[in-house]
């Protein structure tokens, strides 16, 4: 088998990529590990920027989203038991986030491929990247039983944190900077209406909530744990009484508890690598980086890595150009580092970390505070929730 571009990963990076490509009339084969419902069956974070939602659309699959997403205006900062709004349109001059699930968004690209007749192997077992350093690099994998192997021009490797293709990069030619957070969050999934019409981030001195939602009908909800818990410790019964102790007087007196239809725990990572690119070989999505999911960055990031690649991998198919591929590595990472200084800040200001004490709880409170008072302290935030521009800084 012959290819332009060998896609590792059928998660948003990956399903993303393979549709711009397609778009732009560039060959690219999806490999995928899982089958088509384990991919389906992950829950993942659900605030989509305009960015994100502009690429959704350019690739034409954006029907969905709009019919059955929700724009959100602002969020909610709970602290001190109080909450105020972060009013995101008139901080940004109109911009706002879409709530739609990522399990949304990988169903519609699934869809479209489908519809497109564009191939994804999923169950392919045993994916190895081979020659990424020439300009002939192949893949081999195994799928029912029987081995593989496809020649290509260029490798996009966008299967994740634990994937196979940084692992191949050799340990000399790759910067990993991490930072482990000593905390995770524990999530459930309800089909209850959630506790208000947006989102709202809690601090509090027993550590960070977020009620969150797919619908109006379907909440998701966070609070944070220590990593040493385990998912059988936590009834529903104990989630939703932590979950109330985070809250509001009104927020309680609203609260909707009921049977839960996911639980898991996760923990918090801040992760990039350097460079992005190696060769004929790019990284993008988690297979790259990890932000703490406290701004909901994650996804957001993949998306804008996967349009810096496309416009990359156009560049040099059609236009017979490498300068795209050049710069890839260096366009992505300034983006990347923007989201990650981000996450970081907004998990540091809102978590109970162990040493801090009722002194970093309270500088925590003056910090939101002003945060919530300060025009250009609540600009700064809402513009980097709502997104920079693609192009921003450039
Ligand atoms: N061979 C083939 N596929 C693989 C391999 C492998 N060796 N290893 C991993 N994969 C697949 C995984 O099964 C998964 O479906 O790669 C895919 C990677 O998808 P994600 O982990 O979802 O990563 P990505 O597409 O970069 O999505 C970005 O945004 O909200 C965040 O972390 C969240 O997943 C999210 C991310
Ligand atoms: C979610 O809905 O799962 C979600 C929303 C916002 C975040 C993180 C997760 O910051």
């Amino acid at each position: 088998m012959r290819t332009q571009v060998v896609i590792v990963g059928a998660g948003p990076s990956g399903l993303l990529l393979g549709a711009l490509l397609a778009k732009a009339g560039v060959d690219a084969i999806i490999l995928e590990r899982q089958s088509e419902e384990y991919v389906l069956g992950r829950i993942r974070a659900g605030v989509l920027e305009q960015v994100t939602v502009d690429l959704l659309d350019e690739v034409g699959v954006g029907a969905r989203m709009h019919r059955e997403g929700m724009v959100h205006g602002g969020f909610d900062l709970l602290f001190a038991g109080q909450r105020h709004r972060i009013d995101l349109q008139t901080l940004t001059g109109g911009k706002s986030v879409m709530v739609y699930g990522q399990t949304e968004v990988t169903r519609d690209l699934m869809d479209d491929r489908k519809a497109k007749g564009l191939t994804t192997l999923y169950e392919a077992d045993n994916v190895q990247i081979h020659q990424f350093d020439s300009a002939n690099p192949y893949v081999t994998f195994e799928r029912l039983g029987k081995p593989h192997r496809i020649d290509c021009d260029a490798i996009a490797g966008c299967d994740g944190f634990h994937g196979v293709c940084r692992a191949s990069v050799p340990k000399s030619a790759i910067q990993e900077h991490e930072k482990v957070y000593p905390f995770g969050w524990l999530g459930i999934l309800a089909d209850v209406p959630p506790v208000a019409h947006e989102l709202i981030y809690a601090n509090t001195e027993r550590g960070f909530a977020l009620c969150s939602m797919r619908s109006a009908t379907r909440s998701r909800y966070y609070v944070q744990v220590p990593l040493t818990d385990r998912v059988e410790q936590w009834s529903d019964e104990r989630f939703w009484e932590e979950l109330r102790l985070h809250l509001d007087p009104q927020a309680r007196e609203t609260l909707v508890t009921g049977p839960s239809i996911e639980k898991s725990i996760a923990p918090l990572r801040s992760f990039v690598v350097e460079p992005m690119r190696f060769g004929r070989l790019f990284l993008a999505g988690d297979a790259a980086h990890i932000v703490p999911p406290t701004g909901a960055k994650g996804l957001n990031l993949a998306a804008t890595d996967v349009k810096y690649l496309s416009q990359a991998l156009i560049e040099f198919f059609v236009d017979k150009s490498e300068v795209g591929i050049d710069h890839y590595s260096q366009r992505c990472l300034r983006r990347v580092w923007r989201a990650e200084r981000f996450s970081w800040w907004f998990t540091s200001l809102m978590h109970q970390f162990p040493d801090m004490g009722s002194f970093g709880q309270k500088v925590q409170e003056a910090e939101l505070d002003y945060l919530v008072y300060s025009e250009a302290a609540s600009r700064s935030l809402a513009e980097n929730y709502v997104g920079l521009p693609l192009n921003f800084g450039e």
